[in-house]
């Protein structure tokens, strides 16, 4: 199956991740361009009078509009059982996000309903919120578990998520977040509680069912210590599982640190990161993640990422997509408060939710770039020039979706 874009007004060329630093800034735009996908990979890409001649088994219009890479989000809690509205209202009344968490509700809310859920349930009422995603233009979607803290809770969540990547037309690449926090029949024994959820059984089924590829820890002060992380993410490792981590969202705990020596994937949220930390990521191949819905929508200051990019560090962005810190389902919107809180210019946001993202996945050889032999990943938008996405807030500019070659159907 060989299909032509054409009419492409820019072409965002996003080179393979990590771009780091400057080079976010500088990714190559082609204007008045063409794409080529052969068998699902893209096969070509250039200057519209320089387009190989056919045949071509499907032609599609770009009609002047940007193409760009498919986003990918790389860090969603998107798989919960209620929604956590009665929260949002108490902070609009002064209400701290530490101060509901104290008060048994946050995560610990989420652990009730979704402990009441059937894996079944948790398919249902996800798979809008995972469409709304596709729509908004995610063509590969993060999801943790962590809303469980049992084995069986966190193994029926780690099922669902698996029925849903069965079920949608994009890839889930799923991480298990058994050490979101201490369940309450855990109180006062949080050493008790890692021992239960990373008991040999567990991890063994997750493996041997390849349930997840991912394992993540919340290491702050009133959940995980960097000594209880550093046992769980070993653990979770020695069953096949590339460690990410919760790190300085709230405190400044050296989570970063943790996260790089233990070769993980990525560091997320990063608001009190330091210059030592900064230093540390620099060296390492772990990928620093910032999620700045959270900061619009619980407050606090935003992560430092200009000074990040500025010390060479591949930035990415994920949109967090939880029922308590962050309700933002669309990486558009991110990239439009990536503008305004982190000072990130469009086409940096652009890069860090595509080839950045890619690499907090380790997925950046095959996704998140716009390179001959990658998948076909694309999306065509409604707009002329990329800048136009962020600046038009809250507006979805995504006509066509293209996972692999093939154009997704969107509601
Ligand atoms: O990334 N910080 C830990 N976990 C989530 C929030 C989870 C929740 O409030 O339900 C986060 O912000
Ligand atoms: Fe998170």
């Amino acid at each position: 199956m060989r299909t032509l874009i054409s009419n492409v007004g820019q072409l965002i060329a996003v080179p393979c991740g990590p771009v780091r630093g400057r080079s976010m800034r500088g990714v190559p735009i082609i204007d008045r361009a063409a794409l080529v996908i052969d068998d699902g990979k893209i096969a070509w890409f250039g200057n519209e009078a320089d387009a190989p001649v056919g045949p071509f088994d499907q032609a599609i219009d770009a009609a002047g509009g940007c193409v760009t890479p498919g986003l990918v989000d790389c860090h969603t809690h998107v798989v919960f059982a209620a929604d956590r509205a009665g929260e949002f209202v108490q902070r609009i009344g002064g209400a701290s996000y530490v101060e509901i968490m104290q008060a048994g509700g946050g995560i610990r809310s989420s652990m009730r309903t979704l402990r009441a859920a059937t894996e079944n349930d948790l398919v249902t009422l996800s798979l809008p919120r995972l469409r709304r995603m596709i729509a908004g233009g995610a063509t590969t979607i993060e999801i943790k578990s962590g809303y469980g803290l049992t084995p069986a809770d966190e193994l029926k969540t780690l099922r669902a998520i698996r029925t849903l990547s069965e079920t949608l037309p994009v890839e889930l690449a799923s991480t298990f977040l058994g050490a979101h926090t201490v369940p309450p029949e855990f109180d006062g024994r949080p050493d008790d509680y890692l021992a239960a959820i990373t008991d040999v059984d567990l991890l063994s089924t997750i493996r041997d069912e390849r349930l997840a590829e991912f394992a993540d820890v919340f290491c702050e002060r009133g959940a995980f210590t960097i000594e209880q992380s550093r046992r769980f993410l070993t653990a979770c490792k020695s069953f096949g599982l590339t460690p990410k981590v919760h790190a300085e969202q709230i405190t400044r705990s050296g989570a970063t640190k943790l996260a790089v020596e233990v070769g993980a994937a990525s560091a997320d949220h990063l608001e009190f990161i330091n210059d030592e930390d900064i230093a540390a990521l620099k060296a390492s191949e772990t990928i620093p993640v910032l999620l700045p819905g959270c900061n619009f929508f619980i407050g606090g200051d935003p992560a430092p990422a200009r000074k990040m990019i500025d010390a060479d560090l591949p930035v990415a962005l994920a949109t967090d997509c939880n029922p308590g810190s962050c309700m933002i389902e669309s990486l558009g919107l991110i990239m439009s408060i990536a503008a305004t809180l982190l000072k990130m210019t469009p086409l940096e946001s652009l890069v860090a939710c595509t080839a950045n993202a890619a690499a907090a996945l380790r997925r950046e050889n095959r996704i998140g770039a716009i390179a001959v032999g990658h998948d076909a990943d694309l999306l065509i938008l409604d707009i002329p020039r990329i800048e136009l996405w962020p600046y038009r807030v809250g507006v979805n500019p995504v006509r066509t979706v293209i996972k692999c070659g093939k154009v997704i159907e969107i509601a």
